[in-house]
């Protein structure tokens, strides 16, 4: 299946449920098919986006170029060890639907990821992560192709150049190649990760621990704390948490004796982004009908027809006052249209 559409409504493919148009949507299910696509115009002339599940994405206008939307499906194992299986997941594959492939076969590394939206072909462009885990410590490699020279490239995970919500998909060489498929490398008899948050007081609840139950108890937390976008429009978190020098987060703690921190590498120490919204004073606010979220002040929601600028307005407000506050610059995690 492959589809050429022009000037599309895309509220149904961003997570922020936007009404912005796109000139152009290609949409397709095989590699081929965007290899002949390509050839057919001149893309170096045009603006290209590739577009996942739309759930890291806010359009604050109308997209006056080419959107490429591969919706590649498929998850196989290619590769298998005693302790090991590689497992390669079309780009278009539903995240979750992965994740609950692999807790069904028993295959551990992924479980902590549950429940993040958006495709797997998203999963290493802004390197996600959630509760301890981060996709590039799963990620073997990652297949594209190369859509100026039309030719296929596979990226290692070193190529990749991973670092906390980013790689060289997302820097670099954003809009350049479009990933196809990702490998992932996961265990046959993995170690659970259960120390981080409230994962632990969870699994209280449940009367073993086990890797069905530590997804179970991700979906729970999740769910109690962050909007589910079928439900009103968002993007998870807005911002990412932010990395200041050590001595910058010392003198902080003087003046704020509660504040988050959490060790960064040599002399950095990570905040948590969501703590500086609220003390700042914007948690459960709204401005029309853009809105932060009452239980996460790191979450911007769309409470009904938000246009996508007046969101990314609302998002300046809080990173100006942050910075008024704090002396720190918030940076968007969303990509900004
Ligand atoms: N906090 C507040 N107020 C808030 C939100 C958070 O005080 O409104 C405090 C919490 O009490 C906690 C600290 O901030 O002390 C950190 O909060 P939390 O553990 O909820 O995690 P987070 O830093 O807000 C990150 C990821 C999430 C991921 C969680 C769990 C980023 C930008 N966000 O959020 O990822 O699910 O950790 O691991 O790194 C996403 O990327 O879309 C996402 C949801």
């Amino acid at each position: 299946m492959s589809q050429l559409v022009k000037n599309i409504s895309l509220k149904s493919y961003n997570s922020f449920g936007i009404d912005a148009r796109a000139k152009q949507f290609f949409e397709f299910s095989e590699a081929e098919q965007l290899i002949s696509f390509c050839k057919s115009i001149d893309i170096k002339d045009k603006e290209v986006f590739i577009l996942g599940g739309g759930s890291n994405v806010l359009f604050t206008k109308d997209f006056n170029g080419l959107i490429l939307h591969p919706v590649i499906k498929g998850i196989e194992i290619t590769d298998e060890t005693d302790s090991t299986v590689l497992v390669k997941v079309g780009a278009g594959e539903i995240w979750d639907t992965f994740v609950e492939w692999a807790v069904n076969n028993n295959y551990y590394g992924i479980e902590n990821l549950s429940l993040i939206p958006g495709y797997v072909g998203a999963s290493p462009v802004q390197n996600i992560g959630a509760y301890g885990v981060e996709v590039k410590d799963i990620i073997e490699s990652v297949e594209t192709i190369d859509i100026y020279d039309l030719t296929n490239r596979t990226f290692s995970n070193k190529d990749c150049e991973f670092e906390y919500r980013d790689s060289i998909f997302k820097s670099k060489l954003k809009s350049r190649f479009l990933i196809t498929h990702v490998n992932f490398r996961l265990k046959k008899n993995g170690q659970l990760k259960t120390h981080y948050g409230n994962i632990e007081t969870e699994l209280k609840n449940f009367s073993a621990i086990n890797l069905e139950n530590v997804r179970q108890a991700i979906i729970n937390i999740r769910q109690q704390k962050l909007p589910n976008p079928n439900e009103i429009g968002n993007a998870g978190s807005f911002f990412k948490n932010p990395i200041v020098s050590t001595d910058k987060a010392n003198e902080l703690k003087l003046e704020y004796p509660n504040i988050p921190t959490y060790p960064a590498g040599s002399r950095l120490t990570k905040l948590a982004a969501g703590w500086l919204i609220e003390q700042s004073g914007w948690k459960g606010k709204s401005i029309g009908d853009a809105a932060v979220h009452k239980n996460q002040a790191l979450v911007i929601v769309n409470k009904a027809n938000a246009k996508g600028f007046e969101i990314n307005n609302l998002a300046d407000m809080i990173v100006n006052s942050v910075f008024r506050k704090f002396g720190i610059s918030l940076e968007k995690e969303v990509i900004i249209l």
